[in-house]
């Protein structure tokens, strides 16, 4: 049932708060034209699939005017679609396409950060220092004899500084700008109300046209600390702006916090509060998604206030070790704290910034079993699940040759970097581009040659296959866990997680050995049973 016929959704609004999303990184979902990489035009062809798959929603990763540094999340011309993807046109056409089947479609807004080919940016250099130009980004002198240092110690998060010297017009070295990511991503100053009214323009643009949501890029990083002091290091800590994105959550609770003076600065829900204005202005219950990587629970659920943002992505799912101790304390801790706000969380463990989650749990078959366990045991919790391409799948990373990588933080570290989890779905045939498009060969990033059996065509209608898995495990929360009280319980019983949701049980064994199953009634498990709970197996039961 999608969100639009169904009965609860739309007596209270909120069709977000539980809805299934699925991520869609448009150069790899589906080649309608022929080039090798994905556009609007092959999404809107494929949104029946989406349908019948059973998400209630579209999340597109950046599709807009873009010299595709980092694949569109530099963003040169918000208002316009790509060349690469299709034209504004294709996305009206896209977004109609969706509400016709009953899927919400929610988009990527970028606004930590332009492309360095934005007309700001252009404008920037060549107005020089200390024009209103510059101060929409973050331009500052160099320290050090003839400024030769960059202004402060900050790590970009792809790697080396997070600073970049320009050249002045008369050919001198000049000022350096910010860039928490790639040097063609340059920071804008949030701090300059020019930058937060151009957003909302950008918020109203895509409104008007009837989108149903945005995911937030980097919603905790919009505002810095004024005074752009160094960040303080612990002793034998290197530079690294991405520390909360590494730090596996062993224990949510007893982390040491960083000094992070360019993340998640209390002025940063400033920005969020006027944009719950402007949506509040529209029909349909729109809504944010905040990608924020904080640094504790309650900084996160601090973005999903009731003035702020809908949801933030709660990524301690993701980072948890495979370990029922750890996943029940993912679960308790995040529902506690976004529970003191008033909100639902959400839960992913996959997107396309990081390993896929076959591959982190091991690979081959060991690691899909887990993989299709984890998710049966998310989808049964209160709140919404993110699922990404590919995952219906059980696709893995893939170890994409150094030739063909183009991740930035490949060239700025020279490490492996995110290609692997953005290769090009296969739909169909027993050889590269497996259906991604009409062309012959291999699209922008290479698939593997051994694709052949796990292709949308392979799986459709095999009753083992991970994609008729994932349409019974999407078919079973609507039908079983939607609409059930949202209040959890959750606990390790030596190797079994146990979640208790209502009269619905959920056992997943992240042990060696087979346990017993718990009465009651099995309604969904996430591989054979055979009368008990097996290693790397989650049943839902009615108890
Ligand atoms: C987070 C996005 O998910 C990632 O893909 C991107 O590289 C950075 N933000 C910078 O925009």
């Amino acid at each position: 049932m999608s969100p639009l016929n169904d009965p609860i959704a739309a007596t209270t609004g909120r069709w977000w708060e539980h809805a299934v999303v699925y991520q869609v990184y448009p150069r790899s979902f589906a080649d309608g034209d022929g080039d090798g990489v994905g556009d609007l035009v092959g999404i809107t062809d494929r949104l029946p699939y989406l349908r019948d798959l059973g998400v209630d929603a579209v999340w597109l990763s950046p599709f807009y005017r873009s010299p595709q540094h980092d694949h569109g999340y530099d963003v040169a011309d918000y208002h316009d679609v790509d060349p690469l993807f299709g034209e504004l046109a294709d996305a009206d056409a896209m977004l109609a396409r969706a509400h016709e089947l009953g899927l919400k479609m929610i988009v990527d807004l970028v606004p930590n950060h332009t492309s360095d080919e934005h007309r700001w940016f252009q404008a920037a250099l060549a107005a020089g220092p200390g024009s209103p130009e510059r101060a929409r980004y973050l331009f500052r002198e160099g320290r050090g004899p003839g400024g030769d240092e960059p202004p402060n110690n900050w790590a970009s998060v792809f790697g080396g500084a997070a600073w970049t010297r320009v050249e002045e017009a008369d050919g001198t070295p000049g000022q350096w700008y910010l860039h928490l990511f790639d040097s063609t991503q340059p920071d804008l100053d949030w701090r300059n109300p020019e930058v937060g009214d151009m957003f909302v323009e950008v918020l109203r643009f895509w409104l008007d046209r009837g989108v149903d949501g945005f995911r937030v890029d980097v919603a905790h990083g919009l505002v810095k600390e004024e005074s752009l002091r160094d960040q303080v290091l612990a002793e034998g800590e290197v530079p690294d702006s991405e520390s909360v994105n590494s730090a596996a959550t062993a224990s949510m609770v007893e982390r040491t916090l960083r000094d992070e003076p360019m993340w998640d600065q209390p002025e940063v829900h400033d920005v969020y509060r006027r944009w719950h204005e402007v949506l509040a202005d529209y029909d349909g219950d729109r809504m944010t998604v905040a990608e924020a990587w904080t640094q504790t629970p309650d900084s996160m659920a601090d973005f999903v206030r009731p003035d702020e943002m809908s949801q933030a992505f709660n990524f301690a799912f993701l980072l948890a070790p495979w370990d029922a101790s750890a996943f029940a304390e993912v679960v308790t801790g995040s529902m506690d704290a976004v529970g003191r706000v008033g909100a639902l969380p959400t839960w992913v463990l996959s997107n396309h910034d990081v390993v896929r989650h076959v591959t982190r749990y091991g690979g081959g078959a060991l690691g899909l079993d887990r993989a299709r366990a984890a998710t049966l045991a998310m989808l049964a919790l209160p709140g919404s699940a993110y699922v990404y391409q590919g995952e219906e799948l059980g696709l893995e990373q893939v170890d994409v040759a150094p030739e063909h990588r183009q991740d930035p933080s490949w060239f700025r570290t020279g490490e492996v970097g995110r290609d692997g989890c953005r290769v090009p779905v296969p739909w169909s045939g027993a050889a590269p581009p497996y259906g991604f498009g009409p062309a012959d060969g291999q699209p922008w990033l290479p698939q593997p040659d051994d694709w052949a059996g796990l292709t949308v065509e392979a799986q459709l209608g095999d009753p083992g296959s991970t994609l008729t898995f994932y349409q019974a495990a999407l078919a079973a929360r609507r039908e079983h866990a939607r609409d059930l009280p949202d209040a959890v319980e959750a606990g390790a019983d030596g190797d079994v997680l146990r979640v208790r949701r209502g009269d619905l049980l959920v056992v997943l064994n992240c042990g060696d050995t087979a346990v017993d199953l718990p009465a009651g009634e099995v309604l969904v498990s996430s591989g054979p049973l055979d009368g008990v709970l097996p290693p790397a197996t989650t049943a839902w039961l009615r108890v």
